[in-house]
This record gives C-alpha cells, structure tokens and sequence, in this order.
C-alpha cells in the first residue's frame, strides 16, 4: 500500500469556520490571530484509492495559516509551520507529501520545506500544468475558438505554474500576453519564449487592458483577491482559473452568461 499526504490551509478565514462552525460569527481577523497558536494537524483520512498498478491511502494535514497570512507573515514563521504540518504526515506514515495551495507558493516554492523533511515533497504543479492546458483546449473546442488562432492572456505568466503554461502554449499558440506585476520578470520570460519557440508574447502589467483583448485567459497568479471582474472580459471569452483563492471574481459568473470560466488543475478519478 502506497501512502502518502497532502498539506491544506484555509484559504480565507470562511474555510476555518466551514470546519469549526462555532467560528462562524467571529471576525476575520479575530479567527486569523487564534489560528497563528493551532499547530498543524490530521484532518482527514483518504482510502480506497486503487489503480491497475498500486493501492493507495492518505491523509489530509491543515496548517492552519489563510492565503493572506501565508504572504503577509515573516517567510521563516510560515516555512516553519509547513514543516511542521509535513512532520505530521512523516509521523502518519506518508512516504511523499503534496504542498497544497500557498504552501508551495511561499518561500522558495518547497525546497527548504524538503530539505527539512525525510519523505519525499511535491508541489504538484506539473500536474496543473497538464491538467490547466488539456481543460482549456477542451473548453475552446466546446466553445468553437480555435486556440492557434485565439489571443491568449496568462495572468501570473511569470510564476511556477503560468511560466510552464506560456512556454507549451507558445508552441501551439500565435497571439499570446504575458501579465503579471514585474514587467522585467515578463520580458525575460517573452525572451525566452522567442528563443525557444518563435513567439513574439506581448506582456504588460496592466492586468484589466489585458483581459478587454482576451479570447482565452488561464487565470494563475497568487493575488489573494479576485482580480477579474465580470466588466473585463470580452463577449464569449474562456478562463481557466487555476489560482487558489480563485482570481475570477464570484459576480462573473452571476452577471456574464457569455463567458465560460472553468476550474484549472480539477480532475475526475476514473471510477468516481
Ligand atoms: N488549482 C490547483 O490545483 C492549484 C495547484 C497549485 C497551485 N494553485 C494556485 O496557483 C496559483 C499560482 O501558484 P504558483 O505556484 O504558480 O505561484 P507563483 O510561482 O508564486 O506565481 C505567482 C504569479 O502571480 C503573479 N502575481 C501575483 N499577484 C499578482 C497580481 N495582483 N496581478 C498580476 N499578477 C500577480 C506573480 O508575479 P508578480 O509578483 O510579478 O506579480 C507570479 O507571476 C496560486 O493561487 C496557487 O494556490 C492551484
């Protein structure tokens, strides 16, 4: 039996109290400063995982630390409590552990967590990467967007997931934008994309003339508030929205019945 463990957080404060209900009523701020004090623990058992190859069991550890806290307290604070929750799952038995949501974003994106840890560290983003590109093609195709000939926007392009992003879909793609905050980490990315493939990526910082242009966004970065509204996009425009805490603001899906936006890096088991 294989066995392995997968580190979460809550994402907001809301996700404490879906857990604990008694917090319901009690501030964000107020739930975020109880739970710096909760050391990281086993929440849940995961079983009957079986494949023609191998049987599985895991656990799922929360570190309970939001997205916001996550980037906002001092880095060595929030690495310390991921490998914490990392000891748990070596105490569990876990062989390799998953670093869920912001746990591999903070830091140096888990190599000080694996460093510190005897099992085996994943961030898992190769296989959202995968999953983001193969939902996205599925989405144009059922949409009727030919992807070599849509403008596509990656929103985060210079991060661990959107830069693996860019750098396939520049080999299918002919019109590409390249966003995120730091424009002298974009051009060196479009550099590369150049080299590597012939493309010319346009980037920018400016996250809303972006999405005006945009046939297809694969929405990625680690903003800790929505960042796309329902007036940005353009009619019948696709997006993945691979980020957590989602990047598309809830009101898109409320007021544009033109868009389809999916969830990036979801996937249904065979047999589920
Ligand atoms: N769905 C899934 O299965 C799954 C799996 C893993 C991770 N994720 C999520 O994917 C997201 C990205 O993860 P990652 O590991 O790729 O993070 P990362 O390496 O830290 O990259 C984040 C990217 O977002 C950009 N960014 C941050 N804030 C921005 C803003 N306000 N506007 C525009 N760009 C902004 C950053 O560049 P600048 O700093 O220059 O702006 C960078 O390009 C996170 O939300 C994470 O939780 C989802």
């Amino acid at each position: 039996m294989e066995k392995f463990a997968f580190i979460i957080h809550p994402l907001t404060a809301k996700d404490f109290s879906r857990k604990f209900p008694f917090a319901k009523n009690w501030p964000d701020r107020f739930v975020e400063g109880i739970m710096k004090y909760i050391p990281p623990f086993k929440v849940s058992e995961i079983t009957g995982v079986v494949s023609d190859h191998a049987e599985a069991q895991g656990w799922f550890v929360g570190c309970p630390l939001t997205s916001r806290q996550m980037l906002e307290m001092p880095e060595p604070y929030v690495i310390k409590k991921i490998i914490k929750a990392g000891k748990v799952a070596e105490k569990l038995g876990a062989k390799v552990v998953g670093l869920g949501a912001f746990t591999s974003v903070v830091g140096d994106a888990g190599i000080t967590i694996a460093k510190n840890l005897n099992i085996a560290v994943t961030t898992g983003n190769s296989y959202t990467v995968a999953t983001a590109l193969e939902g996205t093609r599925q989405a144009a195709k059922l949409m009727g967007k030919d992807i070599t000939q849509a403008n596509i926007v990656i929103l985060g392009a210079t991060g661990s997931i959107g830069a693996a992003c860019a750098q396939i879909l520049a080999r299918e793609a002919r019109y590409m934008t390249l966003v995120a905050r730091n424009e002298k980490k974009l051009e060196k990315l479009a550099e590369q994309i150049f080299r590597s493939t012939g493309l010319a990526a346009r980037v920018t910082a400016n996250t809303k003339s972006a999405l005006k242009a945009a046939d297809v966004v694969i929405a990625v970065t680690s903003a800790v508030d929505s960042i796309i509204e329902p007036e940005d996009l353009k009619p019948g425009a696709i997006v993945c929205d691979v980020a957590r805490p989602r990047n598309v603001s809830r009101r898109v899906a409320e007021m544009r019945n033109d868009v389809l936006v999916i969830e990036g890096g979801v996937v249904k088991c065979q047999g589920t």
